[in-house]
């Protein structure tokens, strides 16, 4: 089988999110399968922005143990990427915690040796991120949510995008 298909995780998060979309729909819908947190599928139909990955192959978190993971032992992806990640899925991340759809793929492509690149939405103090019904918000980050994106960082196989640039360029490298 050929590892060309990249994994898409998308949790609960409004910041960056229709970003992600915009670059998500830049990319064929053969090489990429999109997982989704509950929170992450709830706040895309917030956002009315889930017609828009019509005929993308969806990954839903309807079970407890995340039985699509075992995709990432396939060879089916060369890359999982997670963007935008809530401070909620970060932190599980950081703690080794697997107990969402987003944090189990992230657990077994760690396992599996695949690499993984994450946009949190928390990269930066005063985030500027817009409601659901367009009003500008600004987000404070908290120094937790700071000290598990350094952690996140020490990972093994993780790469932090700290834009939406710098993960448009960590995908341009791997001709996506
Ligand atoms: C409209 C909306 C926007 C949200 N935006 C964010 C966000 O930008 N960053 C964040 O960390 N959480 C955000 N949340 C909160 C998360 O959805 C919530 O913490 C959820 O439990 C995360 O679950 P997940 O990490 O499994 O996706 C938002 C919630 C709603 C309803």
């Amino acid at each position: 089988m050929s590892k060309d298909k990249v994994a898409w995780g998308i949790t609960g998060a409004g910041a960056f999110l229709r970003e992600c979309v915009d670059i998500i729909l830049s990319i064929p819908k053969e090489r990429i399968d999109i997982f989704l947190s509950k929170a992450g599928e709830e706040v895309l139909k917030i956002y009315r922005l889930w017609d828009s990955l019509k005929g993308y192959n969806l990954v839903l978190d309807r079970s407890a143990s995340s039985p699509s993971c075992g995709f990432f032992y396939s060879g089916l992806y060369s890359v999982l990427v997670v963007a935008p990640a809530t401070s909620n899925t970060v932190a599980k991340m950081v703690c080794g915690i697997a107990d969402t759809l987003i944090t189990n793929i992230f657990a077994q492509a760690g396992k599996a040796g695949i690499p993984s690149i994450v946009l949190p939405t928390d990269v930066d103090e005063g985030l500027i991120s817009f409601s659901p019904s367009g009003k500008k918000i600004t987000l404070n980050r908290r120094k937790v949510d700071e000290d598990n994106i350094s952690k996140l960082k020490e990972m093994e196989g993780v790469r932090i995008a700290y834009s939406l640039r710098e993960l448009k360029d960590a995908l341009r490298e791997l001709g996506l």
